[in-house]
């Protein structure tokens, strides 16, 4: 009920409806500025869209075209660690699919797990630990969105992987790929931690995204998901974490960020096969 007025607002608001989402992690923000002939919405002017609290997130919808696609881009989320349930988490999810968005581009800033990343590397999330004590389907099932045991094999749309890895080589860099494991926060991890995590698979950690990814899946949306890496992850380093350094690690990648997502976006169609 919530999400379907949170539509009906939308549908009477917007010229155009967005076929691809785009969700800007920490310091990627200016990327709404890049929206041409952007229809902005304060998430307060939607109906239930819960607000952004974290520090470096802005907290509005903007939507328009970007390189010839019709796009709503994010700028703001709303994290589990903020005390938002998992459905105000992921409300942003329920409302671009019931939009008819096919497609949805997550991006985050993470703690650098694999040995291998530098910091402000961007990594092509692959698959994900979802390690955030909750899942977003949990409860009654709304079967007009989704099943209720979706598989989640292919969450990460395949197709979309290789195009991903296939442009940020025309750009000219190389693009590592990884597994994100979704913690709660709104502590960073102990190097302990950091240990069990790698030790179960983790390239990357994060607080954020496993929980849209469920939700996009579960709606049948195709999902594209990137980390950029602000620091390398709690113990690696003989250094305390920052959350100042993520956002100024993030803010220096967000050139090069917006590029490949402006080159991936035109290429996203509803019909690439998995
Ligand atoms: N851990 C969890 N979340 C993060 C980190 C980290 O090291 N860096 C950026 N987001």
């Amino acid at each position: 009920m919530m999400v379907e007025a949170a539509v009906t607002e939308l549908k009477l608001k917007l010229p155009v409806l967005p076929e691809i989402g785009v969700v800007l992690g920490s310091g990627l923000g200016s990327f709404a500025d890049e929206v041409e002939d952007p229809t902005v919405i304060p998430y307060a002017d939607i109906p239930h869209w819960p607000a952004s609290t974290a520090v470096g997130h802005a907290g509005k919808l903007v939507v328009g075209r970007i390189a010839g696609r019709t796009v709503a881009v994010l700028a703001g989320r709303a994290h589990l660690y903020e005390g938002y349930t998992p459905a105000q988490s992921t409300f942003a999810m329920r409302v671009l699919g019931n939009l008819g968005t096919h497609s949805v581009i997550l991006t985050n800033a993470a703690g650098g797990i694999k040995a291998t990343y530098q910091p402000g590397d961007l990594v092509l999330i692959t698959d994900h630990l979802n390690l955030q004590g909750v899942n977003p389907l949990s409860g009654p099932n709304n079967e007009a969105w989704g099943p209720r045991f979706p598989g989640m094999t292919f969450a990460y749309t395949p197709a979309y992987q290789a195009l991903a890895l296939q442009t940020a080589q025309q750009l000219g860099f190389n693009m590592p790929t990884g597994v994100y494991a979704g913690l709660l926060g709104p502590s960073y991890e102990t190097p302990a931690e950091i240990r069990y995590l790698r030790a179960i698979g983790a390239d990357l950690v994060g607080m954020s995204t496993v929980a849209e990814v469920i939700v996009a899946a579960h709606m049948r949306m195709k999902v594209l998901a990137f980390s950029c890496v602000t620091n390398m992850a709690a113990g690696m380093l003989n250094q305390e974490l920052n959350h100042e350094e993520v956002l100024e690690t993030g803010r220096q990648q967000a050139d090069r960020f917006k590029s490949l997502l402006r080159a991936v976006i035109p290429q996203l169609h509803a019909q690439s096969q998995q």
